[in-house]
């Protein structure tokens, strides 16, 4: 009979010990309902080795819902159901908990949904991604932590290797070569020398992916902890020009994603800056392509418009005595992130000056006199109104008045001239 590796020590060690006993409970409810339950995936992978994984997939032989309601968590837990799906989600604190039937899926086509039917565990692991994800541990009272490894992952771990299960998994699903790249990097492995010519055969199939998938794979590489890793990978291999033509992982982005980290930026605001940078080398007319592929929403395109533009004016930034009313209006118009990512990557000193005189000081300055003043100086609303404010807003930025009174003066001077 072959050998048996129980993690019962690495979960006891690896995870919170609320989740240790949920986890338990979770075995024993299943068993009380005669089915069997699984740790699986990302979190049987991590514990593996050594890393602390919160997001926790559990795999049911049977009905996962039904023992989904059948689970007493916290009272802060809360517990949604997708009775379609067969699925439920816990979440408690810090850890989610994802339940699923067991289930064995077969693909109609390259890129499409599969179709689903209830299976075993073993089913459920043979349609994994990669070897390293296709291990489950029994979470029955009788054999809690028994590791179930069919294909190979422990060896896989142990070899540092990405390999898929199967030749057709990259045809199968797409989005794989992109989740390979991400493992590999952020591991520190290597996608396995079958697998990775498997890749490479499979790189036209990423064009069955959707939109939303290719920028869903785009945003994960881009919350890792080094994304440039990934992206130079995928730029080396092919995958990141099937997204654009032009997009490069190269040592420009290395060093500028690094200066992104050192200046403090973190999560949802560092992603965006991320991938601004990552398009900062399109002309406009491609950064329109990437946005309308990419299916970008409104405040991530706007951000990489608006960095095409700051880009093509960079020639007029360049100039070394620019009054700062120019330099507010050459700005003004552009959405911060686009202003902090053309910071960060322009060479140009004089531009990172300018940015931050703006960003510093001009666009917090006004004129003293708003539109109500000047009607109430006689001035009629229209065009020449507008004109006024606009002259007034200049003559502060460049300070050539300083003080209300020198407005009110201003406006005196400017306005018989122009009656
Ligand atoms: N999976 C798969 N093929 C995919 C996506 C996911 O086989 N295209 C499987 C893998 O077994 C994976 C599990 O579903 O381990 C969970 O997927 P996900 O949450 O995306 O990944 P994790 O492994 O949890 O890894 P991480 O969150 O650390 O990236």
């Amino acid at each position: 009979m072959a050998e048996t590796t129980n993690l019962v020590g690495k979960i006891v060690t690896g995870l919170p010990e609320a989740l240790v006993s949920f986890l338990r409970q979770a075995g024993e409810v299943a068993a009380s309902q005669g089915q069997h339950v699984y740790l699986v995936g990302g979190a049987v992978r991590d514990l593996l080795l050594g890393e602390t994984h919160l997001d926790i997939d559990l795999v049911v032989e049977g009905d996962a819902v039904a023992l989904a309601r059948e689970l007493k968590p916290d009272a802060d837990a809360w517990l949604t159901i997708h009775s379609r799906f067969g699925t439920a989600k816990l979440k408690a604190g810090e850890w989610s908990i994802d339940f699923a039937t067991a289930r064995s899926e077969t693909y109609a086509r390259p890129g499409a949904l599969p179709k689903v039917q209830p299976g075993t565990i073993q089913d459920d692991l043979f349609r994994r991604d990669f070897t390293i994800n296709a291990m489950a541990v029994s979470l029955d009272p009788s054999r809690f932590g028994e590791l179930i490894d069919p294909h190979g992952g422990m060896d896989d771990l142990a070899r540092k290797h990405i390999r898929t299960l199967h030749e057709k998994s990259f045809i199968d699903d797409a989005t794989r070569i992109w989740r390979a790249i991400r493992y590999e990097q952020r591991l520190d492995f290597r996608i396995e020398s079958v697998t990775l010519r498997l890749l490479q055969r499979d790189i036209p199939m990423l064009v069955t992916i959707s939109s939303d998938r290719v920028r869903h794979e785009l945003e994960f590489v881009l919350k890792e902890k080094y994304p440039e890793k990934g992206l130079k990978r995928a730029g080396e291999l092919g995958v990141l020009q099937a997204v654009h033509p032009s997009l490069k992982g190269d040592g420009w982005l290395a060093a500028r994603f690094a200066r992104a980290r050192q200046i403090g930026l973190t999560g949802d605001s560092l992603a965006r800056i991320y991938l601004a940078l990552l398009a900062y080398p399109l002309a406009v007319a491609e950064a329109e392509q990437l946005i309308a592929y990419l299916r970008l929403p409104g405040t991530l395109a706007r951000i990489l418009r608006d960095l095409a533009d700051l880009r093509e004016k960079r020639k007029e930034l360049e100039h070394p005595e620019l009054a700062n009313s120019e330099v507010f209006f050459l700005l003004y118009s552009h959405v911060l992130p686009a202003l902090l990512a053309f910071k960060l990557a322009t060479g140009s000193k004089m531009v990172r000056q300018y940015i931050d005189l703006y960003l510093d000081k001009l666009r917090y300055i006004r004129p003293a006199l708003n539109g109500d003043d000047l009607r109430a100086m006689g001035i009629a609303p229209g065009p020449r109104l507008k004109d006024l404010l606009h002259r007034l807003h200049v003559a502060r930025l460049d300070g050539v008045v300083t003080s209300r009174q020198d407005e009110v003066e201003m406006v005196r001077r400017l306005v018989p001239l122009q009656t």
